[in-house]
């Protein structure tokens, strides 16, 4: 009990960590995207003189700034260059660290699929499912980075690499949600963009700078591929960001994953987010395209229609399902979890804060009983053994009075 407390302790503190690391990297990389695209020619003689590539004034903070960018080559280079690297890793670090203490550590809750369609996947152990889950981090970073080095190593063809990242996506969200349960495969393609993310940084972006830096300080003239690799990887970065953060709160709203159209769902949200970047992107270089906002908001109203749930149908008179035998299914399926004295190993405090314990807090809860029951989102991996019958049950039950 008490580990699981410490658990649970050390899940919160990790979280918070994470999301204000990723709100200090997003933060930061959307500003550097607004404040490239905003770059104007220099107006000053001096400034052109010392080769400034572009600039930007800014007011903020009860003072005025001055950007000006140089390409590969400053007069100067002082010692004191700020370099922006700590908040990607310790975002994915935390990240990773949640995902461990969560899904790694309880498979058999979060990862294995017993409702798979695909056979071998409904049989996995957890460990198996632990295994495969890593595997698609790792292996879809390889496979994403091979895309960008064989499809355009020197930026010539980046129109069709953005394709064939989209193809990719589009393949992971059909893999993932076939193989783990709903909230699994969001995360994990969440997780593996994310991942992309700050590889693209650690092996890419920074490396890159690195040697420009040296080049300069030896006196020699950097590579311009670096610069240009950098570049390449941070558009990609900045179209991922919109759609990671959807997929990391995906969490807590079941009706977008569990349903039959949850794949597509994930890739709509996918290209929605993109698609409502790229509006921004333009906009800081005085582009006004609202085509994009709104057809990223057709693929949202398109993705929550899909999610919608099904309309129930209506109940004869009297053959609604009294509240006595809800109440004993609820007694027998869900309150070993949901209970203020939880009995379920594992768990110390009700999950999602949710009790079941009387007949009122079952009422207060009806709607969202009957949803997760209907989608078989609850009872968790069905741990509990509800059966259809009993599904059923829930489905006619009328609770209104
Ligand atoms: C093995 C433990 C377990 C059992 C049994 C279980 N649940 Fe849950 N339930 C959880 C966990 C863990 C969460 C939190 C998941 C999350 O954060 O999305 C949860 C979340 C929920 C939520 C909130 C979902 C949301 O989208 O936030 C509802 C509603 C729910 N359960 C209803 C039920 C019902 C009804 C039953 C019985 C039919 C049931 N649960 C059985 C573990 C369980």
């Amino acid at each position: 009990m008490m580990s699981t407390y410490v658990l649970d302790a050390g899940n919160l503190l990790m979280r918070w960590l994470h999301v204000i690391a990723a709100i200090a990297w997003i933060g930061e990389s959307i500003y550097f995207v607004m404040l490239d695209n905003s770059l104007r020619a220099p107006r000053g003689q001096h400034a052109r003189q010392l080769g400034v590539h572009g600039e930007m004034w800014a007011v903020h903070g009860g003072g005025f700034y001055h950007n000006q960018k140089y390409l590969t080559n400053p007069a100067e280079l002082p010692d004191d260059l700020h370099w922006s690297y700590w908040k990607a890793y310790t975002t994915w670090l935390s990240g990773f660290a949640l995902f461990a203490a969560m899904y790694l550590y309880r498979p058999e809750f979060y990862l294995v699929n017993p409702d798979s369609s695909w056979a071998w996947a409904a049989s996995l152990t957890g460990m198996q499912a632990s295994v495969l889950a890593v595997a698609f981090l790792l292996l879809g970073y390889i496979v994403y980075s091979q895309l960008c080095r064989r499809i355009s190593p020197t930026m010539q063809r980046d129109g069709l690499l953005s394709a064939a990242v989209g193809v990719m996506m589009v393949a992971v969200a059909y893999l993932t949600v076939h193989i783990f349960p709903g909230r699994a495969a969001f995360l994990i393609t969440g997780a593996l963009m994310a991942t992309c993310m700050s590889a693209n940084v650690f092996f890419w972006i920074i490396p890159g700078q690195r040697r420009m830096v040296a080049a300069l300080k030896t006196g020699n003239k950097p590579d311009p591929l670096d610069g240009m690799r950098g570049k390449q990887r941070s558009v990609h970065n900045t179209y991922f960001t919109l759609p990671v953060v959807l997929l990391m709160l995906s969490n807590h709203y079941s009706f977008i994953y569990t349903g039959p159209w949850a794949w597509v769902i994930m890739c709509l949200f996918i290209f929605a987010g993109a698609l409502i970047r790229q509006y921004f992107v333009l906009r800081h270089m005085k582009k006004n395209r609202p085509v994009y906002p709104l057809a990223g908001v057709v693929l949202l109203v398109l993705a929550l229609w899909l999610a919608a749930p099904a309309s129930t149908p209506q109940q004869a008179a009297g053959q609604g399902s009294d509240m006595t035998r809800v109440q004993s299914i609820v007694a027998a399926r869900c309150v070993q979890c949901h209970s203020a004295t939880p009995s379920y190993e594992g768990f110390t405090a009700p999950p999602a804060g949710m009790v079941l314990d009387t007949q009122e807090q079952i009422l207060l809860h009806a709607s969202q009983i009957k949803q997760v029951v209907a989608s078989a989102y609850m009872p968790l991996g069905n741990l509990t053994k509800m059966s259809d019958e009993e599904r059923a049950v829930i489905a006619a039950w009328s609770s209104q009075p």
